[in-house]
């Protein structure tokens, strides 16, 4: 059993990554904000409501806790209010990052598994994406994940702290327990928004459909929330056996267009979900979709979802009767 410090567990990522340690036997213990958490979805482990850009308040909580390992999903995430408020993105994200490291080394807690995003490669070169292609971030919300994805290799070469990053593509769906699920305010994500239509009787607001994918919507890469959860646990037990900072790519490999999402959801729902097409998102790429090779190869991961009527069966039972 290991001591988990889940930073950012009250959030959606989080919320599902302190509970699947919890049932794997872990000892967990919570640490947010509450800025955009939910403190119902702290259901597994201890609680401890701190800011990480406190340094005081995580000394405190690295004092009392005997951590084995890390987590770290703090961070602002909305690709759109980075290009408008970047500064309140670098504080936060790299601010935020900065300080944790800073607590971890002072407490020698030497392992952190660091949520990054497919943002780090802004405009793909080519498809896949694999760990090669460059890092051009094209908004500030990638930038600051890259700043603190460098910072984690320097502190890997100074002070031996291992780390392992990595970079979702789009996270979606929920626990099928329906205990716990996606909850943003205001809700920007497509497959949220499309449940809520179906729920709500209202229209989906497709993004552009124009673009050089088959039937002209933006192509994604859907990996289910439980897969990223036990892709981190196996991070934690991959650093045990390697030191160094490291970087992988967590995607179902599979691209679905905005549509296509559509579709399953009507045919998981048995709704119609009406549609409204306007223009292009500001910084959409057409098409991101992964290859988690190296992820499968290093860390075994093994993702159980590969379906997109999958993912949305366990989102649809959680929007049906959301608990927060
Ligand atoms: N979309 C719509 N209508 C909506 C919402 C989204 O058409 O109401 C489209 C978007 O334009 C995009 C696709 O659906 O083409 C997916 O959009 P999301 O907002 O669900 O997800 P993103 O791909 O924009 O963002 C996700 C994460 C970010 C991360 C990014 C990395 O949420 O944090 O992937 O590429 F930065």
């Amino acid at each position: 059993m290991k001591h988990v410090l889940v930073c950012g567990g009250a959030g959606y990522i989080g919320a599902h990554m302190a509970r699947w340690l919890a049932q794997a036997g872990h000892r967990v213990t919570v640490l947010d904000n509450l800025s955009t958490g939910h403190r119902e979805a702290v259901r597994w482990g201890e609680f401890i409501e701190a800011d990480v850009l406190d340094g005081d308040a995580l000394a405190r909580a690295f004092q009392g806790g005997r951590f084995d390992a890390v987590m770290h999903f703090c961070a602002f995430s909305l690709v759109g209010d980075s290009v408008k408020d970047p500064h309140a993105y670098y504080r936060n994200n790299v601010g935020g990052s900065l300080n944790l490291i800073g607590a971890m080394r002072a407490a020698g807690v030497d392992k952190l598994v660091f949520s990054s995003t497919a943002a780090t490669y802004g405009m793909p070169q080519h498809s896949p994406i694999d760990e090669s292609q460059p890092i051009q971030p094209i908004n500030p919300y990638g930038w600051s994940k890259v700043m603190v994805e460098r910072m984690l290799t320097d502190a890997a070469a100074a002070y031996g702290l291992r780390s392992v990053s990595l970079r979702y593509f789009n996270a979606a769906g929920a626990d099928p327990s329906g205990e716990i699920g996606e909850s943003h305010h205001p809700e920007t994500h497509l497959i949220p928004n499309v449940l809520k239509a179906a729920l709500q009787g209202g229209v989906v607001n497709i993004f552009g459909r124009d673009y050089p994918t088959p039937d002209g919507t933006c192509v994604r890469d859907y990996v289910h929330i439980n897969d990223l959860a036990q892709a981190h646990m196996q991070a934690m037990d991959y650093m045990d056996r390697q030191p160094g900072a490291h970087r992988f790519n967590l995607g179902s490999d599979m691209g679905y267009s905005v549509m296509q999402v559509v579709e399953a959801a009507r045919r998981v729902t048995g709704r119609e979900i009406a549609c409204l097409f306007g223009p292009r998102r500001a910084g959409d790429p057409p098409s991101l979709v992964a290859t988690s090779a190296a992820a499968r190869r290093e860390l075994g991961w093994k993702p159980a979802y590969a379906e997109m009527d999958g993912i949305i069966e366990t989102a649809w039972r959680w929007h049906q009767a959301p608990k927060y």
